[in-house]
């Protein structure tokens, strides 16, 4: 066995790390001996994944903080040097579709309230962009880390109803590649920036939009499903691998990506 896939020791930071992807990301690096700082919004939920982490031998701190509040992000990045001394992998999952930006069946786009479009970016954009600034510059010193953003498939193409978390999933996805130039080439070629963008997956932020209460499958979700060729949605420890690969020595010459993990959906003309 080498060490290609060896995260043992790296130092992790996951915001969104209480909700679900970010969540079964979490657990999954502390299993594979990554010390991983859970960012989240509350303390509840932040103790909550911690104490799975921990319960199950991995060690880990959990930090409540807003990602879009740059001061207080620098100071859960001080907290974690004071702790582990460095920050080898940013993993950007806080973010999310939200109630008022997502647009019914009835609505158009001259519907949407502009308090909620610029609520829907900031979170999805700057909650990407601000992280990666305050962490990516502990790998500016250090000359190493890897920075892995989540998008999403409203990237590739349209999807009806989310105008605002389509925009700022693709400034994400040109933020990752711009970062990716920049740390490479005033830094280290040891920095990685890449991103993953997920099919998708049930989760808090869409279950009401893609499941009925009976649990069936809504209009929408058949859509999805229909558009899949695997025929499913992805189960919630599917990004896991993706974050591994990124993170780890098998990647050292990957950069500036978009890895899709979406059960062929973004290949696939639905014809
Ligand atoms: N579920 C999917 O199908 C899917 C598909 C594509 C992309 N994504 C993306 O994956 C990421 C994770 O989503 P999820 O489905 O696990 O949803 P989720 O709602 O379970 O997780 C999102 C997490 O982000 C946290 N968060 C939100 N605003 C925050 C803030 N200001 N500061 C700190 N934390 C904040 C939430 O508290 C939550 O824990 C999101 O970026 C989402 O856009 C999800």
């Amino acid at each position: 066995m080498n060490d290609l896939f060896n995260l043992r020791g790296k130092v992790a930071v996951v915001t969104g790390g209480s909700g679900t992807l970010g969540g079964s990301i979490s657990k999954y690096l502390a299993a594979n001996g990554v010390k991983v700082a859970v960012i989240g919004r509350t303390q509840e939920n932040v103790d909550l994944r911690l104490s799975k982490i921990e319960s199950s031998g991995g060690e880990g701190i959990g930090l409540v903080v807003d990602v879009l509040n740059v001061e207080d992000l620098k100071k859960a990045r001080q907290k974690i040097m004071n702790k582990w001394g460095r920050v080898d992998i940013l993993v950007n999952t806080a973010g999310g579709n939200m109630p008022g930006a997502t647009l019914t069946e009835q609505q158009t786009v001259f519907d949407m309230k502009i308090k909620d479009f610029n609520k829907v970016t900031d979170l999805n954009l700057n909650g990407t962009v601000y992280p990666s600034l305050v962490f990516g510059e502990v790998m500016g010193e250090q000359k190493s880390g890897s920075i892995i953003n989540i998008s999403s498939m409203a990237t590739m193409s349209s999807i009806t109803r989310v105008p605002g978390y389509s925009v700022a999933k693709s400034g994400v996805e040109i933020f990752t590649k711009w970062l990716a130039m920049e740390l490479a080439t005033k830094f280290s070629e040891k920095i990685r920036v890449n991103a993953i963008a997920p099919g998708f997956f049930i989760s808090t932020q869409n279950e009401k939009v893609l499941l009925n209460e009976d649990g069936s499958l809504t209009e929408r979700s058949q859509k999805v499903i229909a558009k899949t060729p695997m025929g499913r949605f992805g189960k919630i420890d599917e990004l896991n691998g993706a974050v591994h690969y990124l993170s780890s020595e098998a990647a050292t010459f990957v950069t500036g990506t978009i890895i899709p993990v979406d059960g062929g959906f973004s290949s696939f003309s639905g014809i």
